[in-house]
């Protein structure tokens, strides 16, 4: 096996699958679930039954749009209303087109690690609302996040939806909202989603639907590293695994190696041995309850204003102002 000091990594990918999948027990991260069949299969994710995180969020945001984008809009000064991993944008629009509705001086800034979704997100807005000034920014979370800070003097609305943050472990997200703090004033507001703990079978039916869509995405880090790594992973050799701690609150996705098997790794110089069984954790994605997004909040400097959530509480959406002491 190579040794890892003498590894040459074209890019950080590279260095990270290297790592992980070297690694006892191995694993690779979510965050590169995500090129243009990632993107196109989350979108398919989100429209399945079985995945009512959006269908929840949705139903908020349709429901208290006027509440929630009377809470933006404050005394009337004009701000910027930033996205971090905007995706397609469907739930925001909702809020966009209220805002236009109500005449809000504001721009919006989506932020996205993809440049693809960035691209179709800005299209389709052209078409749907033109009346929205849109400044896409593309990037990882924590670089753009030091950006957000460098803007315009204009107050800041951040929305991070979809319980994106629930990828996160809790040290991590503690980082990432610390982070976030740092880089808002007194008078801005944080917008943001939060799977919520509920039936542990309502879960594992969301990261586990009959149809494939989910095992797809989770494999299409395997195929990722096939394309764009000269890798020869056999993405059937693989079971697509998700379990679900109603304790913690955390659902783990996994594949699993059907039989001993080596794969090789050519622009990494690597062969991996799975013994039959032998997992690669690749997702966590993290439930909560108010106690827990309390105490992060706390851990991060920030407070809550108020949430909204759906009717049967599934899912809630909390706005948090930095907690100037
Ligand atoms: C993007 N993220 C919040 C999704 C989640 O629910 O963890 C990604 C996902 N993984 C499997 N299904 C959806």
């Amino acid at each position: 096996m190579q040794n890892k000091d003498t590894a040459l990594f074209t890019s950080t990918f590279e260095q990270e699958v290297y790592e992980g999948l070297t690694a006892f027990p191995k694993y690779l991260s979510s965050k590169y679930f995500y090129d243009a069949i990632g993107d196109k299969l989350f979108q398919d994710i989100m429209a399945m039954p079985e995945y009512y995180l959006t269908n929840c969020e949705f139903d908020i945001l349709e429901t208290h749009k006027e509440e929630i984008v009377s809470l933006f809009v404050h005394n009337e000064s004009p701000f910027s209303l930033f996205e971090l991993g905007a995706g397609d944008g469907r739930k925001t629009k909702i809020l966009l087109q209220h805002l236009v509705d109500q005449d809000a001086d504001f721009d919006y800034r989506p932020i996205d690690i993809s440049h693809n979704a960035l691209e179709l997100l800005a299209k389709s807005l052209k078409k749907e609302i033109p009346e929205v000034i849109i400044h896409p920014l593309q990037g990882t979370y924590f670089e753009t996040l030091r950006n957000i800070g460098e803007t315009n003097g204009r107050r800041k609305v951040v929305l991070f939806l979809g319980s994106n943050i629930g990828n996160l472990l809790h040290p991590m997200a503690i980082e990432f909202l610390g982070n976030l703090k740092d880089s808002i004033d007194e008078k801005d507001l944080i917008f943001m989603g939060f799977d919520q703990k509920k039936n542990p079978q309502t879960i594992l039916d969301a990261y586990n639907d009959k149809t494939g869509i989910t095992e797809a995405f989770n494999k299409n880090i395997l195929d990722r590293i096939n394309k764009e790594m000269g890798g020869n992973f056999n993405t059937d050799q693989f079971l697509h695994w998700e379990v679900y701690d109603p304790q913690s609150g955390t659902a783990k996705s996994y594949l699993v190696s059907k039989k001993d098997q080596i794969v090789e790794i050519e622009a990494l110089g690597l062969k991996v041995h799975f013994k039959t069984w032998e997992t690669i954790h690749t997702e966590i994605s993290q439930k909560y309850d108010d106690d827990v997004v309390e105490w992060l909040a706390k851990k991060s400097g920030l407070k809550i204003v108020t949430s909204f959530s759906d009717p049967e509480e599934n899912y809630k959406n909390y706005v948090f102002k930095k907690n100037s002491p």
